[in-house]
């Protein structure tokens, strides 16, 4: 006689059959890129390219493509996203040749050997001066574009364009009740969902918790940080849902935006986020620390497959803001024309190392091996249990 077994009785095995521990198995992540934009001293592209092929980093960002810069792409299998510049935006809205000539000089030459996924018309044009009049612009200039691609037998690469955060929802508190600002939104922003839509492609949007946060003085900065604390969480008392971050209140606030002009199906990428380092209200270090913290709670965010309360399947693709400081910014306390501190946005030091200390790699597989380890571990356990209480049983 064991008289430890007697302590399992048969119906607290049969209850713990129905409090199998719930291992949410993600089912899609988000892809997450960088932004790049070569600066004058900064490291020859094809060492870039085969520093974030050594990074697993799979999508990156330009925003100002050249020939030779999408050429070092080539053969990498990292997917590209690039931007025509604003200033383009007018002749390709009023001649499609236009529209056909910068495809011959950037895709037609590399396609498909480098991997070019998505082309942005303009980037944030309703606050650009170099686009006079996006209303009567932007759609057609991205109409040119998609037909110039279709007409070059290219039918692989979407086409859409870039919009801001801050310059086109009203609010994200509470994200239930966000919508486009007007008049930009029927001028502009629902003639674009429509062309999305229609050519199956995706709405860009840079969205910084880093703006919201700077704006908004009661905000705590663990909540824009994904840090876990009693304060950081805000109810949507609408919805009844609770945010523990910043960035899931600014990417619903998007998702019920699109909801309300009725394109709720049209998926959404991230262009830009991210967290300067060199913050002008702190010092250098902490500055850093909280950089690196915002990145780190992202990324693995992301990687966590669990999406938004409002999507969960969250945003398709992420691209962080930046590889690389800015040109400008260096050492010394250099300022921007607007007298501000430049912000030092990069990522990635000029010799090629990365500024923080971030796993791009491994957080999804450390999920994964979780949702295979816990419940066989937990079957384990089930079995042991039933084996005692048939020793039990028969004991009896
Ligand atoms: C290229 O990248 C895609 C997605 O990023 C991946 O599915 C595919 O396996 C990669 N191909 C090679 C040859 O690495
Ligand atoms: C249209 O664009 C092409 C290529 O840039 C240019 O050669 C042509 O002159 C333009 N036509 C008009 C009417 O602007
Ligand atoms: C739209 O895209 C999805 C996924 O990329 C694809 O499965 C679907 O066939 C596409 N539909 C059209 C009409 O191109
Ligand atoms: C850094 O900025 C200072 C001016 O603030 C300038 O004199 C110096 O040349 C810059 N250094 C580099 C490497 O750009
Ligand atoms: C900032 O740096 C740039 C380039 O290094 C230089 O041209 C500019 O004059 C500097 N501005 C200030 C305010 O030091
Ligand atoms: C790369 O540069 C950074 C900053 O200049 C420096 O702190 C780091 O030690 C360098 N790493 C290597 C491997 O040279």
């Amino acid at each position: 006689m064991l008289p430890s077994l007697t302590t399992t009785p048969l119906s607290l095995f049969i209850l713990s059959l129905f409090i199998f521990p719930s291992t949410a198995v993600p089912t899609t992540t988000t892809t997450i890129g960088f932004t790049y934009s070569p600066a004058a001293n900064s490291p020859p592209p094809d060492h870039v390219v085969t520093a974030l092929q050594s990074l697993k980093i799979p999508a990156v960002r330009l925003l100002n493509p050249s020939p030779a810069l999408i050429r070092a792409f080539s053969y990498s299998n990292i997917s590209l996203l690039l931007t025509v510049p604003n200033h383009l935006v007018g002749s390709f809205a009023s001649n499609r040749s236009s529209a056909t000539l910068w495809l011959y000089n950037n895709v037609l030459p590399f396609h498909p050997r480098a991997r070019i996924s998505l082309i942005s018309v303009g980037s944030d044009v309703i606050s650009s001066s170099d686009v006079s009049d996006p209303s009567t612009s932007l759609v057609p200039a991205m109409q040119n574009l998609h037909h110039a691609l279709l007409d070059l037998g290219i039918r692989t690469v979407s086409v859409s364009t870039t919009f801001s955060f801050i310059n086109v929802i009203t609010t994200a508190f509470p994200p239930s009740s966000a919508e486009f600002q007007e008049p930009v939104n029927s001028l502009v922003v629902r003639p674009v969902l429509e062309f999305l839509e229609e050519t199956n492609s995706s709405l860009l949007m840079n969205v910084y918790p880093y703006n919201v946060y700077q704006l908004r003085g009661e905000i705590p900065v663990g909540f824009a940080l994904f840090q876990e604390g009693p304060f950081y969480f805000r109810d949507d008392v609408v919805t009844g849902v609770r945010y523990h971050n910043l960035f899931d209140m600014m990417v619903d606030a998007v998702i019920a935006a699109m909801a309300v002009s009725g394109y709720e199906n049209v998926p959404l990428i991230l262009t830009e986020t991210g967290w300067p380092s060199n913050d002008e209200h702190m010092n250098a270090e902490e500055s850093q620390l909280y950089a690196e913290k915002y990145l780190q709670g992202l990324v693995s965010h992301l990687k966590s497959g669990l999406g938004t309360p409002l999507r969960k399947e969250g945003a398709a693709e992420a691209y962080i803001y930046q590889l690389f400081d800015d040109t400008e910014s260096n050492q010394t306390n250099n300022l921007s024309s607007d007298g501000g501190t430049v912000q030092k946005w990069g990522v990635m030091y000029r010799n090629l190392t990365m500024k923080y200390n971030i796993n791009f790699d491994n957080a999804d597989q450390n999920s994964r091996m979780l949702g295979v380890l816990v419940p066989s571990i937990y079957l384990l356990w089930l079995l042991y249990q039933l084996l005692f209480c048939l020793l039990v049983w028969i004991d009896d």
